[in-house]
Protein backbone atom coordinates (compact mmCIF):
# COMPACT_ATOMS: atom_id res chain seq x y z
CA UNK A 1 0.00 0.00 0.00
CA UNK A 2 1.27 3.42 -1.06
CA UNK A 3 -0.04 6.38 0.83
CA UNK A 4 0.33 10.33 0.39
CA UNK A 5 -1.14 11.84 3.53
CA UNK A 6 -1.94 15.51 3.58
CA UNK A 7 1.07 16.28 1.70
CA UNK A 8 2.33 19.21 1.25
CA UNK A 9 5.30 20.91 -0.84
CA UNK A 10 7.45 23.74 -2.67
CA UNK A 11 9.00 23.81 -6.09
CA UNK A 12 11.42 27.11 -6.10
CA UNK A 13 9.95 28.68 -2.89
CA UNK A 14 5.98 28.34 -4.56
CA UNK A 15 4.08 26.18 -2.74
CA UNK A 16 2.32 23.70 -5.18
CA UNK A 17 1.08 20.85 -3.06
CA UNK A 18 -1.30 22.13 -0.71
CA UNK A 19 -2.55 18.91 1.34
CA UNK A 20 -2.94 15.99 -0.88
CA UNK A 21 -3.82 12.13 0.41
CA UNK A 22 -4.00 9.26 -2.12
CA UNK A 23 -3.72 6.32 -1.40
CA UNK A 24 -2.77 3.18 -3.71
CA UNK A 25 -3.14 -0.59 -3.33
CA UNK A 26 -1.14 -3.14 -5.59
CA UNK A 27 -3.29 -4.45 -8.81
CA UNK A 28 -4.95 -1.16 -8.77
CA UNK A 29 -5.39 1.61 -11.24
CA UNK A 30 -6.20 4.90 -9.77
CA UNK A 31 -6.21 7.70 -12.74
CA UNK A 32 -5.06 11.51 -11.98
CA UNK A 33 -6.56 14.57 -14.08
CA UNK A 34 -6.82 18.20 -13.29
CA UNK A 35 -5.63 21.26 -15.11
CA UNK A 36 -1.76 22.33 -16.88
CA UNK A 37 0.19 23.97 -13.03
CA UNK A 38 -2.15 21.85 -10.41
CA UNK A 39 0.42 19.44 -8.99
CA UNK A 40 0.80 16.30 -10.78
CA UNK A 41 3.72 15.92 -11.69
CA UNK A 42 5.05 17.71 -8.58
CA UNK A 43 3.10 15.05 -6.74
CA UNK A 44 4.95 12.18 -8.88
CA UNK A 45 8.19 13.45 -8.26
CA UNK A 46 7.40 13.68 -4.40
CA UNK A 47 6.75 10.33 -3.97
CA UNK A 48 9.66 9.25 -6.42
CA UNK A 49 11.79 11.56 -4.24
CA UNK A 50 12.86 14.37 -6.20
CA UNK A 51 14.98 16.47 -4.27
CA UNK A 52 13.85 19.70 -5.83
CA UNK A 53 10.56 19.28 -4.73
CA UNK A 54 10.85 20.03 -1.01
CA UNK A 55 8.39 18.43 1.81
CA UNK A 56 6.87 20.96 4.04
CA UNK A 57 3.96 18.70 5.77
CA UNK A 58 2.60 15.39 5.63
CA UNK A 59 3.96 12.06 4.74
CA UNK A 60 4.20 9.31 1.84
CA UNK A 61 4.06 5.88 3.51
CA UNK A 62 5.00 2.45 2.20
CA UNK A 63 3.36 -0.36 4.03
CA UNK A 64 2.86 2.15 6.29
CA UNK A 65 6.22 3.22 6.82
CA UNK A 66 7.91 6.80 5.58
CA UNK A 67 9.88 7.03 2.84
CA UNK A 68 10.67 10.24 2.81
CA UNK A 69 14.31 10.33 4.33
CA UNK A 70 14.99 7.72 1.44
CA UNK A 71 16.65 8.40 -1.90
CA UNK A 72 14.89 7.81 -5.40
CA UNK A 73 17.02 4.68 -5.80
CA UNK A 74 16.37 3.65 -2.37
CA UNK A 75 12.32 3.88 -3.11
CA UNK A 76 13.06 2.28 -6.61
CA UNK A 77 14.68 -0.86 -4.65
CA UNK A 78 11.37 -0.62 -2.61
CA UNK A 79 8.79 -0.98 -5.76
CA UNK A 80 8.58 2.66 -6.40
CA UNK A 81 8.69 3.59 -9.75
CA UNK A 82 8.34 6.89 -11.45
CA UNK A 83 8.84 6.76 -15.58
CA UNK A 84 10.37 9.16 -16.81
CA UNK A 85 13.13 9.20 -14.21
CA UNK A 86 16.56 7.45 -14.86
CA UNK A 87 19.17 7.41 -12.03
CA UNK A 88 22.02 9.33 -13.15
CA UNK A 89 24.46 6.93 -12.54
CA UNK A 90 23.14 4.67 -15.73
CA UNK A 91 22.98 7.25 -18.34
CA UNK A 92 25.69 6.60 -20.93
CA UNK A 93 24.65 3.26 -20.84
CA UNK A 94 23.09 1.27 -23.57
CA UNK A 95 19.36 0.83 -22.38
CA UNK A 96 19.16 -3.04 -22.30
CA UNK A 97 22.12 -3.33 -19.84
CA UNK A 98 20.60 -0.90 -17.55
CA UNK A 99 17.45 -2.76 -17.56
CA UNK A 100 19.19 -6.17 -17.00
CA UNK A 101 21.23 -4.51 -14.04
CA UNK A 102 18.49 -3.00 -12.12
CA UNK A 103 16.36 -5.79 -12.95
CA UNK A 104 18.57 -8.61 -11.24
CA UNK A 105 16.93 -11.42 -14.09
CA UNK A 106 19.38 -14.04 -15.91
CA UNK A 107 20.45 -12.51 -19.07
CA UNK A 108 18.89 -15.01 -20.93
CA UNK A 109 15.26 -14.96 -20.16
CA UNK A 110 15.46 -10.99 -20.07
CA UNK A 111 16.84 -10.36 -23.18
CA UNK A 112 14.02 -12.94 -24.50
CA UNK A 113 11.36 -10.75 -22.70
CA UNK A 114 12.95 -7.64 -23.62
CA UNK A 115 13.06 -8.15 -27.29
CA UNK A 116 9.40 -9.57 -27.11
CA UNK A 117 8.36 -5.46 -25.38
CA UNK A 118 9.99 -4.20 -28.37
CA UNK A 119 8.24 -5.84 -30.58
CA UNK A 120 4.96 -5.65 -28.59
CA UNK A 121 5.66 -1.70 -28.11
CA UNK A 122 6.42 -0.79 -32.14
CA UNK A 123 9.62 -0.08 -30.85
CA UNK A 124 13.25 0.25 -32.88
CA UNK A 125 14.83 -3.60 -33.19
CA UNK A 126 17.99 -1.46 -32.04
CA UNK A 127 16.85 0.11 -28.97
CA UNK A 128 18.22 -2.09 -26.11
CA UNK A 129 21.59 -1.15 -27.86
CA UNK A 130 21.60 2.71 -27.88
CA UNK A 131 21.45 4.98 -24.72
CA UNK A 132 18.33 5.79 -23.19
CA UNK A 133 15.98 7.98 -25.29
CA UNK A 134 18.99 8.96 -27.48
CA UNK A 135 17.68 8.99 -31.22
CA UNK A 136 14.19 8.43 -30.89
CA UNK A 137 11.12 10.13 -31.73
CA UNK A 138 8.65 11.96 -28.68
CA UNK A 139 6.56 9.36 -29.30
CA UNK A 140 8.90 6.55 -28.82
CA UNK A 141 10.34 7.34 -25.61
CA UNK A 142 7.10 7.20 -23.88
CA UNK A 143 6.85 3.57 -25.17
CA UNK A 144 10.12 3.26 -23.92
CA UNK A 145 9.09 4.50 -20.48
CA UNK A 146 6.34 1.88 -20.45
CA UNK A 147 8.64 -0.78 -21.56
CA UNK A 148 11.13 -0.15 -18.63
CA UNK A 149 7.45 -0.56 -15.96
CA UNK A 150 6.85 -3.92 -18.25
CA UNK A 151 9.62 -5.25 -17.91
CA UNK A 152 10.39 -4.06 -14.20
CA UNK A 153 6.84 -4.90 -12.70
CA UNK A 154 7.78 -2.07 -9.77
CA UNK A 155 5.34 -2.70 -6.75
CA UNK A 156 4.16 0.60 -7.49
CA UNK A 157 4.59 2.66 -10.59
CA UNK A 158 3.48 6.28 -11.79
CA UNK A 159 3.02 6.87 -15.26
CA UNK A 160 3.08 10.82 -15.80
CA UNK A 161 1.34 11.83 -19.64
CA UNK A 162 2.61 8.01 -20.64
CA UNK A 163 -0.02 8.66 -23.51
CA UNK A 164 1.14 12.54 -24.60
CA UNK A 165 2.42 12.29 -27.70
CA UNK A 166 1.55 8.63 -28.27
CA UNK A 167 -0.51 8.32 -31.91
CA UNK A 168 -4.29 8.03 -31.35
CA UNK A 169 -4.07 4.54 -32.95
CA UNK A 170 -1.75 3.33 -30.32
CA UNK A 171 -3.97 4.57 -26.99
CA UNK A 172 -5.57 1.45 -26.55
CA UNK A 173 -2.82 -0.68 -26.45
CA UNK A 174 -1.14 1.47 -24.06
CA UNK A 175 -4.14 1.37 -22.20
CA UNK A 176 -4.20 -2.61 -22.76
CA UNK A 177 -0.63 -2.82 -21.49
CA UNK A 178 -1.05 -1.00 -18.83
CA UNK A 179 -4.45 -2.92 -17.41
CA UNK A 180 -1.97 -5.84 -17.91
CA UNK A 181 0.77 -4.84 -15.40
CA UNK A 182 -2.16 -4.02 -12.83
CA UNK A 183 -3.55 -7.48 -13.52
CA UNK A 184 0.47 -8.53 -12.29
CA UNK A 185 -0.02 -7.08 -9.39
CA UNK A 186 1.59 -3.34 -10.03
CA UNK A 187 -0.17 -0.39 -8.79
CA UNK A 188 -0.61 2.12 -10.89
CA UNK A 189 -1.66 5.96 -10.72
CA UNK A 190 -2.27 7.22 -14.28
CA UNK A 191 -1.92 10.51 -14.67
CA UNK A 192 -3.86 11.77 -17.84
CA UNK A 193 -5.27 14.77 -20.32
CA UNK A 194 -5.97 12.07 -22.47
CA UNK A 195 -9.90 11.70 -23.40
CA UNK A 196 -9.58 8.68 -25.37
CA UNK A 197 -7.44 7.29 -21.75
CA UNK A 198 -10.31 8.92 -19.62
CA UNK A 199 -12.82 6.74 -21.29
CA UNK A 200 -10.97 3.81 -21.71
CA UNK A 201 -10.02 3.58 -17.80
CA UNK A 202 -13.61 5.20 -16.46
CA UNK A 203 -14.19 2.25 -14.19
CA UNK A 204 -10.63 2.57 -12.10
CA UNK A 205 -11.09 5.49 -9.89
CA UNK A 206 -10.91 8.52 -11.83
CA UNK A 207 -9.38 11.43 -9.24
CA UNK A 208 -8.64 15.39 -10.02
CA UNK A 209 -6.03 17.33 -8.96
CA UNK A 210 -6.46 21.43 -8.57
CA UNK A 211 -4.36 24.36 -7.29
CA UNK A 212 -2.57 21.72 -5.34
CA UNK A 213 -5.06 19.63 -3.77
CA UNK A 214 -6.95 16.46 -4.99
CA UNK A 215 -10.53 17.95 -4.78
CA UNK A 216 -12.64 14.08 -6.26
N1 LIG B 1 11.21 23.59 -11.40
C1 LIG B 1 10.21 24.43 -11.14
N2 LIG B 1 10.45 25.72 -10.83
C2 LIG B 1 9.44 26.56 -10.55
N3 LIG B 1 8.15 26.21 -10.57
C3 LIG B 1 7.85 24.97 -10.89
C4 LIG B 1 8.86 23.99 -11.20
N4 LIG B 1 8.25 22.82 -11.47
C5 LIG B 1 6.93 23.05 -11.36
N5 LIG B 1 6.69 24.32 -11.01
C6 LIG B 1 5.37 24.94 -10.80
O1 LIG B 1 4.60 24.09 -10.00
C7 LIG B 1 3.23 24.09 -10.44
C8 LIG B 1 2.78 22.67 -10.66
O2 LIG B 1 3.50 22.10 -11.74
P1 LIG B 1 3.31 20.61 -12.17
O3 LIG B 1 4.34 20.31 -13.19
O4 LIG B 1 3.24 19.75 -10.97
O5 LIG B 1 1.85 20.64 -12.84
P2 LIG B 1 1.04 19.52 -13.61
O6 LIG B 1 -0.28 19.37 -12.90
O7 LIG B 1 1.86 18.32 -13.78
O8 LIG B 1 0.76 20.21 -15.02
P3 LIG B 1 0.69 19.60 -16.51
O9 LIG B 1 -0.72 19.10 -16.66
O10 LIG B 1 0.94 20.78 -17.37
O11 LIG B 1 1.73 18.54 -16.64
C9 LIG B 1 3.18 24.97 -11.67
O12 LIG B 1 2.69 26.23 -11.31
C10 LIG B 1 4.63 25.06 -12.10
O13 LIG B 1 4.88 26.27 -12.75
MG1 LIG C 1 2.65 17.34 -15.41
Amino acid sequence: MLEVVDLHARVEGKEVLKGVNLSLREGDIVVLTGPNGSGKSTLARAIAGDERVEITKGDVLLDGESILGLTPEERFKKGVFLTFQAPPEFEGIPVGSFLLRISGKGEREALEELKELVEKLGLPKNVLFRELHRGLSGGEKKRLELLQALFLKPRFVILDEIDSGVDIESIEKIVELVKELARDGSGILYITHNPRSLELLGRYRVLRMEEGRIIG
